[in-house]
């Protein structure tokens, strides 16, 4: 156990990678990634990295070269909800002899499991559904004994990047009910997903459990069921979004995922990462964590706060 998502995520960075190397990475991914992959490790350490949609397994054998030594996925993707094939991405890098960690933090250990798939690392952030109250940061890097050594050696030591006693204790209490949490975040997001495809004032909706979802299949092949994110955008400008966003009573308007409390945020068109995302996300986006309140509550509380926008709305009296 590490002190955060992103301290496991740059452990595993800094202990498999030198100069000199190649990464393979999602092109969108948690923002953190995006800066340590993109700019710092490449910058600072001579370390190139290549980030490519990696639902594209073509684009994806492209991108590797000899020297690749780790390709870097996250799936769902932060914040689209892309779905990479694990399966098939674990046959690439074996074969070009790198190594496939997977940042698993959006389904839980509860809905995914990387390692059957093939993957040599998964890593999640203990801060979003294992610990599920919102109240602790924590992250983990899981795989072979030999793997986890070198990172334990690296990330906790060398980097210091070690849990606090007090928030690995919260972590072990809120983990006990991560699969009933699963099972509630998911029904209520599919549902909340299925409302909000059918409003006429929403551009799109992104929702793995969604037959229009673009990896549909894939998640359908890898995930029991599809978690509680669900990216979504307004038929209106950042302005509206942000008076949505203000305008919720029950939805917090927060960073951060994966808690018992619905948590939403809206990112605009100047996000850095904004040329990656799909052609949708360009006008800005919401990225919703559907908590554990009840489901229609939300819906009702999203309705209420179209209508405080201007929106209009599905007439669901
Ligand atoms: C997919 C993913 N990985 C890692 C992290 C980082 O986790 P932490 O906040 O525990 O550092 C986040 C945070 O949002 C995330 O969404």
């Amino acid at each position: 156990m590490l002190g955060s998502g992103v301290s496991a995520l740059a452990g595993t960075f800094f202990t498999f990678l030198k100069s000199g190397d190649h990464v393979v990475c999602s092109d969108v991914s948690y923002i953190a990634v995006y800066r340590l992959l993109h700019q710092y490790l490449p910058e600072k350490y001579n370390i190139e990295a290549t980030l490519v949609d990696t639902a594209d397994l073509d684009a994806l054998r492209k991108a590797v070269r000899p020297n690749t030594k780790l390709i870097h996925i996250e799936t769902p993707g932060n914040p689209t909800t892309r779905i990479s094939d694990i399966a098939e991405i674990a046959k690439i890098a074996k074969q070009a002899g790198a190594l496939l960690s997977v940042d698993s933090t959006f389904a839980s250990p509860y809905l995914q499991h990387p390692l059957a798939l093939g993957a040599d690392l998964v890593i999640h952030s203990l801060t979003k559904y294992i610990n599920g109250h919102g109240d602790s940061l924590g992250g983990a890097v899981i795989g072979r004994r030999e793997l986890i050594d070198k990172i334990k050696r690296q990330a906790m030591v060398n980097l210091g990047g070690i849990i606090s006693p007090f928030n690995a204790w919260l972590i072990m209490r809120g983990v006990v009910t991560l699969p009933l949490r699963m099972r509630q975040h998911s029904e209520s997001a599919l549902k909340i997903a299925r409302y909000l495809e059918a409003n006429p004032a929403v551009k799109f909706v992104y929702y793995p459990g969604l037959e229009s979802h673009p990896q549909h299949e894939i998640a359908k092949k890898q995930m029991s069921l599809y978690s509680g994110i669900i990216a979504f955008a307004l038929r209106a400008d950042p302005a509206a979004h942000n008076k949505f966003v203000n305008s919720l009573k029950i939805i917090i308007p927060a960073v951060s995922l994966g808690h018992d409390e619905s948590l939403i945020v809206f990112t605009g068109p100047d996000d850095e990462r904004n040329h990656f995302y799909p052609q949708e996300f360009s006008g800005g986006h919401l990225r919703f964590s559907v908590g554990l309140e009840d489901a229609d509550d939300l819906i009702a509380d999203i309705e209420q706060a179209l209508a405080q926008a201007g929106l209009k709305s599905n007439d669901r009296s």
